[in-house]
């Protein structure tokens, strides 16, 4: 079925939604998909594979309403980098930043939540936020969050690729204003506690701390 959109699973940056992405069947293959072009195109600099596997991680959505579905497509997304790409190619020199930096991307982009209400799951209830991730300047990443039903408001963007609000023809379709903006940041720098807003993703999701002390990227690493 991925194979109907070859093209963008294999471009590093096309953002994917599953929005009942239950333990990642389709978010892993994409992933496989994007590690692959970032290992071929980038693998001789650790500096750049890492950067563009961020890019690549960052790219990947998913909603599910059974939190341990939710659980279990992080850390398998987090292993399928970790276990398949980034070990085997750097061995020791892997850095932990660049591993919690994948890490609070999926723990942020895979959420707990009903695809249908587009609310999170638990209490108190609330909207399903996602955050749009931008490189930019090279090495800086700006995150944007905006709610899921704001960006639904206009039935075109159907259409358009997450986060995008631009039309084929150049046309400004709907421009759904963010919630939150973060000021740009290292991508090796996304997962560092005292660098980033470290409540924001677990809020929203209305994460209980127990549940999330099994995915919480300032937790020791969990073994893949
Ligand atoms: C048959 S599984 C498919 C999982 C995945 N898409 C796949 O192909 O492997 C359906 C998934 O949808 C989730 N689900 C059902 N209703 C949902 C809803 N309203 N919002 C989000 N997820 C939902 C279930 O928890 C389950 O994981």
């Amino acid at each position: 079925m991925l194979d109907l959109v070859k093209q963008e699973t294999e471009r590093i940056e096309s953002r994917f939604l599953e929005p009942a992405c239950g333990n990642g069947n389709f978010l892993s293959e994409i992933l496989k998909r994007k590690l692959d072009v970032v290992k071929g195109r980038y693998g001789k600099s650790q500096y750049d594979f890492e950067r563009y596997a961020v890019i690549a991680a960052s790219s990947i959505y998913g909603i599910d309403i059974q939190e341990d579905n939710v659980l279990e497509c992080r850390q398998r997304l987090f292993c399928i980098f970790d276990d398949e790409y980034y070990r085997p190619l750097y061995k020791d020199a892997c850095k932990d930043a660049c591993r919690e930096s994948i890490r609070y991307i999926l723990f942020c982009n895979i959420v707990w939540g009903d695809a249908l209400t587009l609310k999170t799951v638990g209490e108190p209830p609330g909207y399903i936020v996602f955050a749009e991730w931008s490189p930019i300047n090279g090495s800086l990443i700006k995150r944007r969050d905006f709610t899921f039903h704001s960006m639904l408001q206009n039935e075109s963007l159907n259409e358009l690729e997450l986060f995008s609000f631009i039309s084929d023809q150049g046309e400004e379709v709907y421009i759904p204003s963010p919630e939150k903006e973060y000021p740009p940041i290292h991508f090796l720098e996304l997962g560092n506690v005292d660098a980033k807003d470290a409540t924001s993703c677990r809020v929203k999701e209305n994460t209980r701390l127990e549940d999330v002390s099994a995915i919480d990227p300032t937790t020791p690493e969990q073994p893949c």
